[in-house]
């Protein structure tokens, strides 16, 4: 036998606690309003949507990471987010949800997928659409550092960053930020995903601290799994009634 540790598997319960907790610790950090009580269960029901009706290739998402992703956008109740680098749109799909997708749990505005490859652009149109999300939501093909017809299209109050570019790899997420921080709403949350995975500590060792140059007054990482997020806070009010 291995002696390697199996880490235990967490049932769906446990799940919604931990997640609970880490929303918890993101408001005790600043970076995020009180989230509402029972918000798992439209989550579940999302979750139930989208394995019926979505086609997402090869993208690493654990059920916990796809928790918060929903979580951060029922906290933070985003009109206007955008997802950088967005593949099939799996993480679109999720952050997106609380706004766009049926039974939405507030009016979301605009939730745009941005990405280079036209291929995955195509399949992400086609997942947002199968699911039924609002037409506000949409996919198109457009490079990230050079999109100023979309950072026009703000202000923006969630961003998240997953750009993989040939290259530069995540140290792209510096200059991503720079070209989006000034469209992002008062209260606007930028949420960066693969800042624990060690393929890329080199890349975003500074991405922190380069957070809260760009403006962040808060910002904390979620060790959801491998890759962790990093959730920043802009000044200003946080959060808009529904
Ligand atoms: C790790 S994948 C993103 C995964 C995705 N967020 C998901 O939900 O599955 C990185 C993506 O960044 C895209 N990308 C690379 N450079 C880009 C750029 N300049 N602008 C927009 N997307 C870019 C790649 O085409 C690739 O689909």
């Amino acid at each position: 036998m291995s002696g390697a540790a199996v880490p235990p598997t967490l049932t769906v319960a446990q799940t919604d606690a931990l997640a609970d907790r880490m929303l918890d610790h993101c408001r005790e950090r600043g970076v995020l309003p009180p989230a509402p009580q029972g918000l798992w269960q439209g989550y579940h029901r999302l979750r139930s949507r989208l394995y019926e009706t979505v086609t997402i290739p090869d993208t690493h998402l654990t059920p916990l990471a796809a928790r918060l992703l929903y979580g951060i956008a029922v906290a933070r109740r985003p009109r206007r987010l955008a997802v950088l680098g967005c593949y099939a749109g799996n993480l679109l799909s999720w952050v997106a949800g609380p706004g766009f997708a049926p039974q939405a749990c507030y009016p979301g505005i605009r939730a745009v997928g941005l990405d280079v490859d036209a291929a995955a652009v195509a399949l992400a149109e086609r997942n947002l659409r199968s699911a039924g999300y609002a037409p506000g939501a949409v996919a198109v093909c457009a490079d990230a550092y050079a999109a100023d017809d979309f950072t026009a299209q703000g202000p923006w109050d969630l961003v998240l960053i997953d750009v993989d570019e040939p290259g530069a790899r995540k140290a792209g997420y510096h200059r991503v930020l720079e070209r989006w921080a000034p469209h992002l709403a008062p209260g606007a949350v930028v949420v960066a995903h693969d800042v624990r995975h060690p393929a890329f500590a080199d890349d975003l060792a500074g991405y922190a601290g380069h957070a809260r140059g760009q403006g962040a007054v808060a910002t904390t990482t979620l060790p959801v799994d491998v890759c962790g997020l990093e959730v920043s806070r802009w000044p200003g009010p946080s959060g808009s009634p529904a």
